[in-house]
Protein backbone atom coordinates (compact mmCIF):
# COMPACT_ATOMS: atom_id res chain seq x y z
CA UNK A 1 0.00 0.00 0.00
CA UNK A 2 1.25 3.52 -0.65
CA UNK A 3 1.61 6.25 2.23
CA UNK A 4 0.23 8.98 0.20
CA UNK A 5 -2.35 9.89 2.52
CA UNK A 6 0.39 11.02 5.26
CA UNK A 7 -0.16 14.28 6.89
CA UNK A 8 1.70 17.27 5.42
CA UNK A 9 3.92 18.72 8.34
CA UNK A 10 3.45 22.35 9.05
CA UNK A 11 6.29 24.73 8.01
CA UNK A 12 8.57 25.05 10.37
CA UNK A 13 10.60 28.63 11.32
CA UNK A 14 13.94 28.98 10.16
CA UNK A 15 15.15 29.36 13.84
CA UNK A 16 13.37 27.70 16.57
CA UNK A 17 13.21 29.59 19.98
CA UNK A 18 16.46 30.09 21.39
CA UNK A 19 18.49 28.27 18.74
CA UNK A 20 21.53 29.76 18.08
CA UNK A 21 22.12 31.93 14.94
CA UNK A 22 25.03 31.51 12.36
CA UNK A 23 26.75 34.73 13.33
CA UNK A 24 28.16 33.07 16.85
CA UNK A 25 28.79 29.47 15.49
CA UNK A 26 31.28 31.13 12.12
CA UNK A 27 32.77 33.61 14.28
CA UNK A 28 33.59 32.26 17.87
CA UNK A 29 37.22 31.27 17.36
CA UNK A 30 37.88 34.36 16.52
CA UNK A 31 36.05 35.85 19.19
CA UNK A 32 38.30 37.29 21.95
CA UNK A 33 37.89 36.25 25.64
CA UNK A 34 36.24 39.55 26.88
CA UNK A 35 33.88 39.75 24.51
CA UNK A 36 30.24 38.50 25.06
CA UNK A 37 27.05 38.71 22.68
CA UNK A 38 23.53 38.60 23.74
CA UNK A 39 22.14 34.94 23.62
CA UNK A 40 21.49 34.70 20.06
CA UNK A 41 18.15 33.92 19.94
CA UNK A 42 14.98 34.29 17.41
CA UNK A 43 13.71 37.27 19.30
CA UNK A 44 17.12 39.00 19.16
CA UNK A 45 17.20 38.59 15.35
CA UNK A 46 13.89 39.52 14.52
CA UNK A 47 14.61 42.87 16.53
CA UNK A 48 17.74 43.11 14.61
CA UNK A 49 15.61 42.68 11.49
CA UNK A 50 13.67 45.41 11.82
CA UNK A 51 16.32 47.86 12.77
CA UNK A 52 18.42 46.98 9.71
CA UNK A 53 15.50 47.38 7.26
CA UNK A 54 16.18 50.39 5.81
CA UNK A 55 12.51 50.92 5.10
CA UNK A 56 11.75 50.70 8.73
CA UNK A 57 10.13 54.59 10.14
CA UNK A 58 12.38 56.28 12.78
CA UNK A 59 9.72 55.39 14.85
CA UNK A 60 9.90 51.77 15.19
CA UNK A 61 13.38 52.53 14.20
CA UNK A 62 13.59 53.93 18.21
CA UNK A 63 11.30 51.66 19.71
CA UNK A 64 12.69 48.34 18.62
CA UNK A 65 16.68 49.98 19.17
CA UNK A 66 15.15 50.57 22.88
CA UNK A 67 14.29 47.19 22.98
CA UNK A 68 17.88 45.84 22.02
CA UNK A 69 19.00 48.79 24.36
CA UNK A 70 17.38 47.46 27.13
CA UNK A 71 18.59 43.87 26.54
CA UNK A 72 22.27 45.02 26.46
CA UNK A 73 22.44 46.60 29.49
CA UNK A 74 20.72 44.12 31.72
CA UNK A 75 23.23 41.92 29.92
CA UNK A 76 26.32 44.56 31.22
CA UNK A 77 24.72 44.38 34.84
CA UNK A 78 25.20 40.89 34.84
CA UNK A 79 29.09 41.68 34.88
CA UNK A 80 29.04 43.40 37.93
CA UNK A 81 30.28 41.85 40.90
CA UNK A 82 28.36 41.52 44.00
CA UNK A 83 28.50 40.60 47.50
CA UNK A 84 27.14 38.23 49.78
CA UNK A 85 23.53 39.92 51.27
CA UNK A 86 21.14 38.71 53.78
CA UNK A 87 17.87 39.99 54.22
CA UNK A 88 14.70 39.26 56.74
CA UNK A 89 11.28 38.12 54.34
CA UNK A 90 8.14 39.37 55.85
CA UNK A 91 7.79 35.55 56.82
CA UNK A 92 10.39 36.33 59.32
CA UNK A 93 12.82 33.82 57.62
CA UNK A 94 16.49 34.87 56.65
CA UNK A 95 17.43 35.27 52.92
CA UNK A 96 20.95 34.68 51.79
CA UNK A 97 21.30 36.51 48.80
CA UNK A 98 23.66 38.96 47.04
CA UNK A 99 23.89 42.82 46.36
CA UNK A 100 25.89 45.05 44.32
CA UNK A 101 29.12 45.43 45.50
CA UNK A 102 29.88 49.03 43.68
CA UNK A 103 28.38 52.08 42.25
CA UNK A 104 27.83 52.30 38.80
CA UNK A 105 27.76 55.52 36.37
CA UNK A 106 27.39 55.73 32.54
CA UNK A 107 29.57 57.26 29.99
CA UNK A 108 27.99 58.06 26.56
CA UNK A 109 30.11 58.57 23.75
CA UNK A 110 28.47 61.17 21.76
CA UNK A 111 26.27 61.73 19.44
CA UNK A 112 24.82 58.16 18.90
CA UNK A 113 25.45 56.70 22.52
CA UNK A 114 23.30 59.31 24.03
CA UNK A 115 20.87 57.16 22.59
CA UNK A 116 21.35 54.58 25.14
CA UNK A 117 21.04 57.04 28.51
CA UNK A 118 17.71 56.09 28.65
CA UNK A 119 17.73 52.69 28.42
CA UNK A 120 20.59 52.70 31.07
CA UNK A 121 17.94 55.09 33.44
CA UNK A 122 15.34 52.53 33.24
CA UNK A 123 16.97 50.22 35.11
CA UNK A 124 19.44 51.95 37.22
CA UNK A 125 16.99 54.59 38.49
CA UNK A 126 19.15 58.17 38.90
CA UNK A 127 22.12 56.86 37.64
CA UNK A 128 24.88 59.24 37.24
CA UNK A 129 25.92 60.02 33.10
CA UNK A 130 28.69 61.22 31.84
CA UNK A 131 29.44 62.38 28.30
CA UNK A 132 32.09 62.05 25.89
CA UNK A 133 32.52 64.25 22.50
CA UNK A 134 35.45 62.20 20.19
CA UNK A 135 35.58 63.33 16.47
CA UNK A 136 37.96 62.65 13.65
CA UNK A 137 40.89 65.12 13.43
CA UNK A 138 40.97 66.82 9.92
CA UNK A 139 44.42 67.03 10.18
CA UNK A 140 46.14 63.83 12.19
CA UNK A 141 42.89 61.70 10.99
CA UNK A 142 42.74 60.39 14.36
CA UNK A 143 39.79 60.75 16.94
CA UNK A 144 40.45 63.39 19.10
CA UNK A 145 38.70 64.43 22.02
CA UNK A 146 36.59 67.74 21.81
CA UNK A 147 34.40 67.43 25.05
CA UNK A 148 34.03 65.52 28.41
CA UNK A 149 31.95 65.24 31.26
CA UNK A 150 32.13 62.83 34.31
CA UNK A 151 30.99 62.24 37.40
CA UNK A 152 33.53 63.77 39.58
CA UNK A 153 33.99 60.58 41.87
CA UNK A 154 34.32 58.63 38.52
CA UNK A 155 37.59 56.83 39.32
CA UNK A 156 35.32 55.08 42.44
CA UNK A 157 32.73 53.92 40.64
CA UNK A 158 32.05 51.15 37.13
CA UNK A 159 31.39 52.38 33.89
CA UNK A 160 29.32 51.26 31.75
CA UNK A 161 30.45 53.02 28.06
CA UNK A 162 27.75 53.53 26.03
CA UNK A 163 27.98 54.10 21.81
CA UNK A 164 25.95 51.66 19.60
CA UNK A 165 28.47 50.91 16.55
CA UNK A 166 31.84 49.57 16.89
CA UNK A 167 33.29 50.21 13.87
CA UNK A 168 36.98 50.56 13.40
CA UNK A 169 37.24 51.18 17.32
CA UNK A 170 38.75 54.13 17.51
CA UNK A 171 36.35 56.58 19.03
CA UNK A 172 35.77 53.75 21.78
CA UNK A 173 39.91 53.06 22.37
CA UNK A 174 40.09 56.92 22.82
CA UNK A 175 37.56 57.13 25.18
CA UNK A 176 39.32 54.64 27.23
CA UNK A 177 42.23 56.13 27.09
CA UNK A 178 40.46 59.07 28.76
CA UNK A 179 38.41 57.43 31.52
CA UNK A 180 41.64 55.71 32.09
CA UNK A 181 43.34 59.08 32.63
CA UNK A 182 40.34 60.36 35.01
CA UNK A 183 41.79 57.75 37.22
CA UNK A 184 39.18 54.34 36.01
CA UNK A 185 40.81 51.07 36.11
CA UNK A 186 40.32 49.39 32.60
CA UNK A 187 38.59 46.01 34.40
CA UNK A 188 35.91 48.48 36.01
CA UNK A 189 34.75 49.87 32.41
CA UNK A 190 32.24 47.29 30.59
CA UNK A 191 31.39 48.51 27.01
CA UNK A 192 28.24 48.03 25.53
CA UNK A 193 27.12 48.32 21.93
CA UNK A 194 24.92 46.92 19.81
CA UNK A 195 26.53 46.15 16.46
CA UNK A 196 30.36 45.49 16.24
CA UNK A 197 33.05 44.61 13.54
CA UNK A 198 35.18 41.67 14.03
CA UNK A 199 38.11 44.10 13.19
CA UNK A 200 36.54 46.66 15.57
CA UNK A 201 36.26 43.76 18.79
CA UNK A 202 39.61 42.67 17.57
CA UNK A 203 41.46 46.13 18.14
CA UNK A 204 39.52 46.99 20.94
CA UNK A 205 40.29 43.89 22.82
CA UNK A 206 43.61 43.20 21.98
CA UNK A 207 44.17 46.78 23.17
CA UNK A 208 42.37 46.49 26.38
CA UNK A 209 41.61 42.90 26.99
CA UNK A 210 40.41 43.52 30.92
CA UNK A 211 37.66 45.36 29.61
CA UNK A 212 34.73 43.60 29.11
CA UNK A 213 32.52 44.16 25.88
CA UNK A 214 28.81 43.69 25.62
CA UNK A 215 27.61 43.40 21.95
CA UNK A 216 24.11 42.50 20.96
CA UNK A 217 25.55 41.13 17.12
CA UNK A 218 28.73 40.63 15.52
CA UNK A 219 28.42 41.48 11.99
CA UNK A 220 30.77 41.13 8.85
CA UNK A 221 32.70 43.86 8.15
CA UNK A 222 33.13 47.26 7.24
CA UNK A 223 33.00 48.53 3.91
CA UNK A 224 35.58 51.36 2.42
CA UNK A 225 34.08 53.83 4.48
CA UNK A 226 33.99 52.41 7.78
CA UNK A 227 30.07 51.47 8.12
CA UNK A 228 29.56 48.28 9.69
CA UNK A 229 28.58 45.85 7.05
CA UNK A 230 25.33 44.63 6.50
CA UNK A 231 24.83 47.37 9.75
CA UNK A 232 22.00 49.51 9.83
CA UNK A 233 23.78 52.65 8.50
CA UNK A 234 23.95 55.51 10.10
CA UNK A 235 22.59 55.10 13.88
CA UNK A 236 22.43 58.52 14.79
CA UNK A 237 20.87 59.94 11.31
CA UNK A 238 18.12 57.24 11.75
CA UNK A 239 17.83 57.58 15.50
CA UNK A 240 17.70 61.56 14.92
CA UNK A 241 17.08 62.98 11.41
CA UNK A 242 15.02 60.21 9.57
N1 LIG B 1 28.63 54.40 12.98
C1 LIG B 1 27.39 54.17 12.49
O1 LIG B 1 26.43 54.83 12.84
N2 LIG B 1 27.24 53.18 11.59
C2 LIG B 1 28.26 52.40 11.17
O2 LIG B 1 28.04 51.50 10.36
C3 LIG B 1 29.55 52.66 11.69
C4 LIG B 1 29.71 53.66 12.60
Amino acid sequence: SSSSSAPVPPPQPSLQPNALSHNSTTLSDTIPPSVFTLPQTAQLEALYTIIRDKDTSRGDFLFYSDRIIRLLVEEGLNHLPVVKKSVVTPTGSTYDGVGFEGKICGVSILRAGEAMEAGLREVCRSVRIGKILIQRDEETTKPKLFYSKFPQDIAKRYVLLLDPMLATGGSAMKAVEVLMEHGVPEDRIIFINLISSPEGLKTFAGRFPRLKVITGWIDQGLNEKAYIIPGLGDFGERRYCE
